[in-house]
């Protein structure tokens, strides 16, 4: 086979075969093929597609590039989770300890953030000695003694989507349906979880800027987990504003441990009971969805998810004291208050902005090797649909190096559009595609 042929089959909009796909991804992952090919050939699946059969092929080759994690010694079935990514987003985070005080095994590898957007690595680094590095044996130890462990990516999981996105990064390949549900998708085959819950998240926050997209690439995620064998489900959620109040590593913890009180802020709450109802009911499916919302719910009652946090924290190494004494998670002292400049209703609030605020702030990285300021970020006070008068306050800066200070405030008036017209609370599940 020669990667010349196979480029000009997809330039002529042909479809790939099984075997001639395994040779590029084969070939390429050994470093038999040069990039220039691979880009060739990116390019030409960025316009002339591929079909379902061409997708689901390419991410089983890409899952089998590398290891694949073996969680047979974890008893019972092993839930996973994914989020398409956003500002604010701590789901994992409050509905990781529900779930196991629900009784379901969630072994999760997670990411740190990158850009505007965070990572569950990173905030959950923020409480002090908490170890996000787990070996094998650590990690499935914990997932069967507690229900829960969140390790950053132990082996070397689905090497030839690592090497395919850094080209598509800086050839303008990343915005393809078919190249984003197999990238994402050959990373969660690999992670070994017999059900996989996706969270696609759609609006001005997000990768999927409209509903159609979002919903195409939920369909074709949903159809690569199925025709892996695993039980797949997607919801679409939107991203029309931060998910929550608290966007910044040690915020987010502490709205997370606030969530496990019962104090959690509405959408982020109604995210998890979603997200969670599906997944015990793949793991149960004996169990309806309103049975599910209600274990969930009794989780948070009667303290069971709060104290499985506590649990999990320590089995981490970290210090479950936080969850009763919020100064030691060292959140920045200096608050500068963001004051509305007029009277209205908040119509819009722009998630990459307030994201980019935090990260300037020093609360997330530009570039991969950055080191982050958990401390600092930002605290909404206002929601998308709110009331708000003149000089009343929209939200809290968290600071400790003061020199991006005057960019995170412009960020923030940025991204906050006020309107005379006040609008109806949004609609945080547009789907679920199953
Ligand atoms: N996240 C991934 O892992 N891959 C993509 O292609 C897009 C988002």
């Amino acid at each position: 086979m020669r990667m010349v042929d196979l480029i000009e089959k997809k330039r002529n909009k042909e479809k790939l075969s099984k075997e001639e796909i395994d040779f590029i991804i084969k070939s390429y992952t050994a470093g038999e093929i040069p990039d220039y090919q691979m880009s060739a050939l990116l390019m030409a699946i960025y316009f002339n597609k591929m079909d379902k059969e061409e997708t689901l092929n390419l991410t089983l080759a890409m899952r089998d590039s590398g290891d694949i994690l073996d969680l047979s010694e974890i008893k019972g079935i092993k839930v996973d989770k994914h989020s398409t990514g956003g500002v604010g987003d701590k789901t994992t985070l409050v509905l990781g300890p529900m779930l196991a005080a629900c009784g379901l095994k969630l072994a999760k590898m997670s990411g740190r953030g990158l850009g505007h957007t965070g990572g569950t690595i990173d905030k959950m680094e923020s409480i002090p000695g908490f170890k996000t590095s787990l070996s094998m044996e650590a990690f499935v130890k914990q997932v069967n003694e507690l229900g829960i462990a969140i390790t950053g990516q132990t082996g070397n999981l689905a090497p030839a989507d690592k090497k395919i996105y850094a080209l598509r990064d800086v050839t303008a390949t990343v915005e393809n349906i078919s190249l984003i549900a197999s990238s994402i998708m050959s990373k969660k085959l690999a992670s070994g979880a017999d059900s996989i819950c996706l969270d696609v998240k759609v609006g001005s926050g997000a990768f999927m800027k409209t509903i159609e997209d979002a919903k195409k690439l939920a369909s074709a995620m949903v159809e690569i987990g199925k025709g892996a064998g695993k039980s797949t489900i997607a919801i679409i959620s939107e991203m029309d504003e931060p998910l929550g109040l608290a966007v910044g590593n040690s915020l987010e913890v502490r709205e997370v441990i606030e969530s496990l009180k019962g104090r959690g802020p509405k959408d982020l709450m109604e995210l998890v009971y979603c997200l969670g109802s599906y997944m015990i009911k793949s793991a149960k499916p004996e169990v309806s969805l309103a049975d599910a919302r209600n274990m969930l719910e009794a989780s948070i009652t009667e303290g069971t998810a709060l104290e499985k946090f506590k649990a999990f924290v320590k089995a981490q190494g970290g210090d479950e004291n936080v969850a009763n004494d919020y100064s030691l998670l060292n959140i920045a002292p200096r608050v500068i208050e963001v004051l509305s400049k007029e009277e209205g209703y908040v119509a819009h609030i722009q998630s990459d902005l307030v994201g980019h605020a935090s990260m300037i702030l020093g609360g997330g990285r530009q570039r991969k090797e950055d080191t982050i300021d958990y401390g600092v970020g930002i605290e909404l006070n206002k929601k998308v649909s709110d009331k708000v008068l003149e000089n009343e306050l929209l939200a809290k800066i968290y600071v400790n190096d003061e020199t991006n200070l005057a960019s995170a405030i412009d960020d923030i008036y940025e991204a906050f559009r006020i309107e005379k017209e006040g609008i109806k609370e949004p609609v945080l599940i547009k789907e679920i595609v199953e």
